[in-house]
């Protein structure tokens, strides 16, 4: 086997085994435990050594945060980069970048504009490249949402979640989970506002339980977690057109009432209350979003200390 074979990039959720994704997990529920000092048993060999580099062509706070901070306390280092610091911005290639970045640093992250970018980096990339992102998925967001899910309920495996609002990024993110760990998902869009149609295939042939629909009540009914996030996502310039068809498909009290009586809200931040979400729902009993936003850095760990050789 090559080298480059066994290199552990964390792209997307759908391209991982499960095995290694309930580790992950597991691993995330004892970094919190855990606090700030990881023990030992927990972190990748020469972990001290290692130093981490995060690139960003569109703005984060976060994800940003949250893997400088999470890479800090598993004892490594961290540089942080923004796109136009690097010749990246000027038109060098990714392929050149990923080469260079591979002589100097042990792990990358990346959020892209596209997701061929991160495709073609660890394509070239003799080191891990993580997802921070791209306009296609959000995998180490809904690692971080499976995580809370558990906290509260219990392995999600057979439990019913429901998305409502625009099929974007994140929703497919969640699609990929639903088929990885087991559990049911209902995706409501505007039918112009489905997932991307690779992503309801790819689902198909593996034979996940996702619905697609059009009814933000039936999708939402006797569910355990009602999800949703921003109409408008970075790099997105119809924001007057899909607010005015996102309109239906507003999270508020009264859609949260079809749920089942113990369940939780979640939203990967950042939040636009009286948009997709009413002010008395994210801010009220039923919302996680905070132990969401949380279990990044927790999650964050356990994915940097896989990527970098944890059992
Ligand atoms: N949820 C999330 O990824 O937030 P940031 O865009 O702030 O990183
Ligand atoms: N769908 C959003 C998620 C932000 C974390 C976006 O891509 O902008």
């Amino acid at each position: 086997m090559s080298n480059r074979q066994v290199i552990r990039h964390f792209i997307d959720i759908h391209s991982l085994d499960r095995s290694a994704l309930r580790r992950i997990i597991d691993s995330a529920h004892e970094m919190k435990k855990a606090g700030k000092r990881v023990p030992a048993a927990l972190c990748p060999p020469g972990i001290a050594d290692s130093v981490l580099g995060l690139i960003f062509e569109k703005p984060s706070t976060r994800t940003r945060i949250s893997f400088d901070v999470a890479m800090r306390q598993l004892g490594g280092q961290c540089i942080t980069l923004n796109n136009t610091d690097l010749q990246l911005g000027r038109g060098e290639s990714i392929a050149d970048t990923a080469r260079v970045l591979s002589r100097y640093i042990d792990i990358v992250m990346i959020r892209a504009n596209v997701q061929t970018t991160v495709d073609e980096l660890a394509h070239f990339a003799t080191i891990p490249v993580i997802n921070g992102l791209t306009e296609k998925s959000h995998p180490c967001q809904i690692m971080a949402d499976v995580m809370t899910f558990e906290e509260r309920f219990g392995p999600i495996t057979g439990h019913t979640v429901a998305w409502v609002g625009d099929g974007n990024n994140v929703a497919a993110s969640w699609m990929h989970a639903a088929v990885k760990f087991g559990f049911k998902l209902r995706v409501a869009t505007p039918p112009t506002l489905a997932p991307a149609d690779d992503v309801i295939a790819w689902v198909k042939a593996e034979g996940g339980h996702v619905e697609i629909m059009d009814d933000p009540i039936a999708a939402v009914k006797g569910a355990d977690c009602v999800v949703t996030d921003t109409w408008v996502s970075m790099g997105q310039t119809d924001a007057a057109k899909r607010k005015k068809l996102l309109r239906p498909y507003a999270v508020d009290a009264g859609l949260m009432r079809h749920a089942s009586k113990s369940a939780i809200f979640m939203h990967c931040l950042p939040a636009y209350r009286g948009h997709e979400v009413s002010a008395d729902v994210i801010d009220g009993p039923q919302s996680v979003v905070f132990d969401e936003a949380e279990n990044r850095l927790h999650v964050q760990k356990a994915i940097l200390a896989w990527c970098l050789g944890a059992n």
